[in-house]
């Protein structure tokens, strides 16, 4: 298996072996990978005739310095369930020298108002941040497809803006969430929470649910204001924003249009650990 963490040692070893010349699917992450992650290379292997994933935890994109600290770093065992998929997927697990070259600074994006809601406003310039870095490692890896998964949807909004707006000739793909038997959705971040934080987490896909529902019958503020009551007053989970939002603009929903589709996003924390979800409402 090839690991790379230096991008001129990547790209030598796509040159040397003509795999610049295939099709190449690519899955950005910050590693402490998850069935999520995997279900992406898979459909990266499907689809393409070299695959390659990215580790890096980009200090950009963090806006609380204490995240970023407590952030899973877990290449060892990522590689192992790599290896799993196929032992012929590519890694490149730069440092953050190789992808800043001693910048360590965001670009700073437009991206439409996509970039000022939700996730926007709670963390200043975390999408700059995103932006940067996956523009950086499109330049490195130059895909032809790359794989996101829908539980960042915002992201997934922003990446495909990116790419238009910058004129980058890469396919964006969103792949579904996954989720934990009850429900949570699988995220890096979970590995950082206790058995019983895990358990009472499926209060956050049933609530969702609820009001996938309730949006059925009842305005988008009835709904946010069911999901409010709902987190009032929990004993170990604090709402930070429920929005429904048009899935295109992202832009909170006040009435609703029948052309238009729409989902809900949330965003709790529990013990100081944020977690996010979303779901299709129609
Ligand atoms: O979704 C993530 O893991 C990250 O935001 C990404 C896309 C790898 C950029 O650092």
């Amino acid at each position: 298996m090839h690991i790379f963490s230096k991008k001129v040692d990547l790209a030598n070893h796509l040159k040397e072996n003509n795999l610049d010349k295939s099709t190449v699917g690519f899955v950005p992450t910050m590693g402490a990978l998850h069935a999520g992650h995997l279900s992406l290379l898979k459909k990266s292997i499907e689809n393409n005739a070299t695959t390659i994933i990215s580790i890096f935890v980009n200090p950009t994109q963090f806006n609380n310095p204490e995240d970023l600290k407590k952030y899973p770093r877990t290449l060892e065992s990522d590689v192992e369930k790599i290896k799993t998929i196929s032992e012929k997927i590519i890694v490149y697990a730069p440092t953050v020298e190789d992808i800043y070259e001693g910048n360590t600074k965001s670009e700073h994006y437009n991206f439409d108002e996509l970039e000022n809601q939700m996730e926007g406003k709670f963390r200043p310039g975390h999408f700059d941040g995103v932006g940067t870095v996956v523009k950086r490692l499109f330049e490195i890896v130059n895909p032809t497809n790359a794989y996101f998964g829908e539980k960042d949807f915002q992201q997934l909004q922003i990446v495909k803006k990116l790419v238009e707006k910058e004129k980058l000739s890469v396919t964006i793909i969103g792949c579904p969430i996954f989720r934990e038997q009850n429900g949570l959705a699988m995220s890096s971040r979970n590995e950082r929470l206790s058995e019983n934080e895990k358990k009472e987490a499926s209060i956050i896909f049933k609530t969702l649910n609820k009001a996938k529902n309730l949006f059925g019958t009842k305005s988008a503020k009835e709904v946010a204001e069911y999901v409010i009551k709902t987190f009032s007053n929990h004993p170990i989970f604090e709402l930070e924003y429920f929005e429904i939002a048009d899935e295109a603009s992202l832009l909170t929903c006040k009435r609703k249009n029948k052309k238009k589709k729409y989902r809900a996003f949330i965003a709790v924390f529990v013990n100081k650990i944020r977690l996010i979800d979303t779901i299709s409402l129609n």
